[in-house]
């Protein structure tokens, strides 16, 4: 398949064009506007990799998406494009509602007027927290986060196309990923560099918000999965293997980073913060798709990925992160 790639220079997209690139043979054009957490690093294995190209923009600019769709003879498009930090959004919505909502919709158009199947990559997040039990394909809506309540809105913008114009649409939600390549704002790379730093450890309230953790490397290939198998019009929800609390996650990454429990700091709660997300994956895994990595070897993997890949973090603790950290935390990074 020849695939253009919408977002694919961050965490998941990279994993996915990687994936796709070198373990299917399709060929692979990623389109993304270099955000903070967009990097060209992320696919510096690819670059010389033929099958591969790499085109600056954003999904906003219908000029930028035709020209990438032109460029790429795109037969799919796959759109992982997005404002990812809850945080962020709570703070500076307005990025969030243009990607989430303008972005779509004129990748939506693009798809119609160029006859192409279309994927959007979503979250668990849409519907919103639950104390016990799992979330269902079928369950409601209810995003409590401009993350989410954007996300949610662009999931329905998708499901609309196929509903009015009969475009062949796929949406996949994932649970909370985690892996190599993730912006270090996220709940794992943060916490892991800064116990390899010697530096706190910011817990959010009491920590016991619990999550659903799923392999970058097994969602990307549930998306791949959907994309081949899926039927049209169709959600597909793709949870991880294990669950576990924040705290929880924290402590073992103090274990396998040799760092020291005193470095727990129990920060004031995110406004909102949703309590317990999980999915249900038993859709796509009558599909034939199946997690294969458990949060305890992935995890463990996933440390020794960041000790030993400093070349990829350093430019961003020296960067724009750092002062997003003092921002959000009122400390400086390191201290
Ligand atoms: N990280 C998770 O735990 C998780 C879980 C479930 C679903 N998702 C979804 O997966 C997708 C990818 O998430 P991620 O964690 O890889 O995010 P990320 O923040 O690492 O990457 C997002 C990418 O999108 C690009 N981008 C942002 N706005 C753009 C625009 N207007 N035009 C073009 N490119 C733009 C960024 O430059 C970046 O490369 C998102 O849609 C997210 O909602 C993420």
């Amino acid at each position: 398949m020849r695939l253009l790639v919408c977002g694919g220079a961050g965490f998941i997209g990279s994993t996915f064009a990687r994936q796709r690139l070198l373990e299917h043979g399709d060929q692979v054009t990623v389109l993304d506007k270099l955000t903070y957490a967009g990097r060209e690093e992320n696919l510096a294995d690819l670059a010389g990799e033929a099958g591969f190209g790499f085109i600056r923009g954003a999904i906003e600019d219908p000029e930028a998406v035709v020209g990438a769709l032109t460029a790429a003879r795109a037969e799919a498009i796959v759109n992982f494009a997005a404002e990812t930090h809850v945080d962020r959004s709570i703070a500076e919505p307005d990025a969030f509602v243009k990607t989430h909502a303008l972005g779509t919709y004129v990748l939506l158009e693009a798809a119609r007027e160029h006859e192409l199947p279309y994927l959007q990559v979503s979250t668990d997040e849409v519907y919103g927290s639950i104390e016990e039990g799992t979330f269902t394909e079928e369950s409601p809506l209810r995003p409590s986060s401009p993350y989410s309540a954007t996300k949610t809105g662009a999931d329905l913008l998708v499901q609309s196309y196929f509903h009015t114009y009969g475009l062949p649409v796929l949406i996949c939600r994932g649970s909370n990923n985690y892996g190599p390549y993730q912006y270090p704002e996220k709940l794992i790379p943060l916490m892991v560099l800064n116990a390899l730093h010697g530096d706190r450890l910011p817990v959010y309230g009491d920590g016991m918000q619990v999550r659903n953790w799923i392999h970058a490397t097994d969602f990307a290939r549930a998306i791949g999965h959907v994309l081949e198998h899926g039927v049209p019009g169709e959600v597909y929800n793709a949870g991880g293997p294990d669950e576990e609390a924040n705290i929880a996650v924290v402590r073992r990454i103090i274990e396998l980073a040799g760092a020291s429990e005193s470095q727990i700091e129990h920060v004031t709660d995110r406004p909102g913060h949703d309590r317990r997300y999980s999915l249900s994956s038993a859709k796509v895994r009558a599909l034939g798709w199946e997690p294969r990595v458990r949060f305890e070897e992935g995890l463990a993997e996933t440390v020794a990925w960041y000790r030993d890949n400093a070349w990829w973090w350093e430019p961003i603790r020296s960067g724009e992160y750092r002062d997003y950290y003092a921002r959000q935390y009122g400390r400086a990074l390191g201290g």
